[in-house]
């Protein structure tokens, strides 16, 4: 079970990445060429939307019942969360920028359903969706990052 949901929470990044990115360019471009929002929009930022709170559950299940979990295993003995780089990162740091960057996802879904006009609709999901975009790449455990990094696809 939890190899499963490692590997999910691993694929669903580059699910979430890849429609972020469509959904940011085509947000800039629609604001810039002051074009009509359409259903197609509405769709894209759904989709997205749908995937990031995907990937929250996943991750909360990790968070609490994974390998390092606060339920299945707590701190090992000694170890202090704050002064630990691993699960300073794993308990803190990974979630809470990731949380953040769910929450302007989000708030970017959200700008489909406001009454106000095409032009500032993607104006606004357009800097909720760049903002997001740079918290999930600074809180994701990349393959290069010291202590934490993981591969950039699940290995089963
Ligand atoms: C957009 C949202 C998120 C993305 C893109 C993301 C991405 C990742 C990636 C790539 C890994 C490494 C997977 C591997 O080892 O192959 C990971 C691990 C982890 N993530 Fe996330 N994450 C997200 C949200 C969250 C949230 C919201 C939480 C907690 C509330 C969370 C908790 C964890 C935990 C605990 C691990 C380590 C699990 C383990 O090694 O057993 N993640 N995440």
């Amino acid at each position: 079970m939890n190899t499963f949901m490692l590997a999910l929470h691993s694929l669903l990044r580059w699910g979430i990445l890849i429609l972020l990115v469509v959904s940011i360019i085509k947000s800039f471009s629609a604001w810039q060429n002051k074009k009509v929002f359409t259903k197609g929009d509405r769709k894209l930022w759904l989709f997205t939307l749908i995937f990031a709170h995907t990937n929250l559950l996943v991750g909360l299940y990790l968070l609490l019942f994974g390998r390092f979990g606060i339920i299945s295993t707590g701190l090992p003995e000694g170890v202090k969360l704050m002064k630990d780089r691993f699960f300073r990162f794993y308990w803190v740091e990974h979630p809470t920028g990731l949380i953040l960057a769910i929450i302007l996802i989000t708030l970017g879904y959200g700008m489909s359903k406001k009454t106000v006009n095409d032009e500032i609709k993607f104006k606004k999901a357009f800097y909720f969706f760049l903002i997001a975009l740079i918290f999930i790449l600074a809180t994701v455990p990349w393959p290069f990052r010291e202590i934490v990094g993981r591969p950039w696809v699940p290995t089963m």
